[in-house]
């Protein structure tokens, strides 16, 4: 019988909470042994930020089974007793050809050692081993992590004059995006207002007060598990509760600052709904954007207050004209003010027209039937999804050469 001995310097009893990680990961141990997993569980007790997932072999079964419920593993521990060839195999192919696996095993063959080379197992440690070299293999994959871990992309859409349409369109684009398999997250700040919910069709479990609360405090996991998730991958937050009446849900400036730095570590996009335009305790979200889309409509009053917001993001925040575009919603051609007008009075060369399409937008908010999926082929769908390849920066091959999608919108 073999036991997941780890010798110590010190006392067991003695242990001692370790440093925290460069970044919190995530480590599942397989083995239906409870010899073997009631060492490593007292072991991931020390650690404040490497969570462990202690998976039987039919627990790792279901587990794989339903892929988009389960935050990915960093590292996953196989118990050598298991059919740890055949989990290795699978665990590649399902979850990524590079996850970390370590073998624990107390019979260091050659064979074993041959299979684990080939299934290019990252270590194999041999019964009794020291606890140190646990913690090294741990310490390396975090900082692997950390190295390797792109920081999300913040796009946001901020309305130049109340209802002009920045929610339906923030809400689509992240809900197209997550279509695409970006992992994506939507804000809704609004507190009184905040209409995400409703297009989504989702009652939020916690709302972005909550996280603020506690954003110190937050790792990946926890992040993983304040965020609402949509079928679509979707993950989002909003702000509005409908049943508090004894609090107004307020935004501490500083500590929404703090909670998208924690989100951009763990995401791929930011999808920010600023309809109620700038106010202060969104801007350190309006700071980091990388796309600031401003959404208007063809009235002169919601051209006069672009053309105030445009100078007051390029004073304030120093951005040039790369980074904002303006979104003409409900376009028609009907109307009198043409395309042309609106670049000249806004000083642009580009501007976005997504056409009106009540039929389909009303449905969208009243009934909740998402554009992406309920109206797939309609053009004001067609021009969501060019501004989705603007935020992806994903671009169309033209005969000479690259051409940015961007170009469409030149009419
Ligand atoms: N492209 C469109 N075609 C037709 N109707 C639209 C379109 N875009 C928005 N609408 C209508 O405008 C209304 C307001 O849209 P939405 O809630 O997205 O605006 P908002 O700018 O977020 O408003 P608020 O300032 O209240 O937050 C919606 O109820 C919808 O019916
Ligand atoms: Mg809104």
């Amino acid at each position: 019988m073999n036991t997941t001995h780890i010798t110590t310097e010190k006392d067991l009893t003695l242990y001692n909470e370790k440093k925290p990680l460069a970044t919190s990961i995530n480590i599942w141990t397989i083995s239906d042994d409870d010899l073997f997993i009631d060492p490593l569980s007292y072991y991931s007790e020390q650690w404040s930020n490497a969570h462990f997932t202690f998976l039987n072999f039919e627990d790792y079964c279901n587990k794989l089974k339903n892929q988009s419920n389960y935050v990915k593993p960093d590292l996953v521990i196989i118990d050598a007793k298991s059919d740890w060839v055949n989990i290795s195999n699978n665990l590649k192919k399902k979850i990524s050809k590079s996850l970390p696996i370590l073998l624990i095993t107390d019979d260091t063959n050659t064979e074993i050692l041959r299979n684990a080379l080939k299934l290019e197992i990252k270590d194999v440690l041999s019964i009794p081993f020291d606890e140190s070299e646990l913690d090294n293999l741990i310490i390396k994959c975090s900082e692997l992590k950390s190295i390797n871990r792109k920081q999300a992309k913040t796009s946001i859409f901020i309305n130049a004059k109340g209802g002009m349409g920045a929610s339906i369109i923030a809400t689509s684009i992240s809900h197209i995006l997550a279509l695409d398999g970006e992992l994506t997250v939507l804000i809704d700040p609004d507190a009184q207002f905040g209409s995400s919910s409703g297009l989504l069709s989702l009652i939020p479990k916690y709302i972005l007060s909550d996280a603020l609360q506690q954003v110190n405090t937050l790792d990946e996991i926890a992040i993983s598990g304040i965020l609402t998730k949509h079928d679509s991958g979707l993950r989002f937050i909003p702000n509005r509760s409908d049943h508090l009446y004894d609090s107004i849900n307020d935004i501490n400036e500083q500590a929404f600052g703090d909670f998208l730095a924690k989100l951009k570590g763990s995401h791929e996009h930011i999808i920010i709904d600023l309809s109620r335009g700038l106010e202060k305790q969104t801007l350190p979200a309006v700071a980091d954007a990388d796309n600031v889309f401003i959404v208007i409509q063809q009235n002169i009053p919601a051209i006069k207050e672009a053309s105030i917001l445009i100078k007051q993001l390029k004073h304030l925040f120093g951005f040039n004209q790369e980074k904002i575009k303006v979104i003409v919603n409900r376009y028609s051609k009907n109307i009198d003010i043409n395309p042309d007008e609106i670049k000249k009075s806004l000083h642009i060369s580009d501007i976005i027209l997504v056409p009106n399409d009540y039929i389909s937008v009303s449905s969208s908010t009243n009934l909740g039937e998402l554009l992406a999926t309920h109206f797939e082929k309609k053009p004001i769908v067609k021009t969501l999804k060019e501004i989705t390849s603007i935020i992806t920066n994903k671009y169309t091959v033209e005969e000479n050469g690259f051409k940015k999608v961007f170009s469409f919108f030149r009419r």
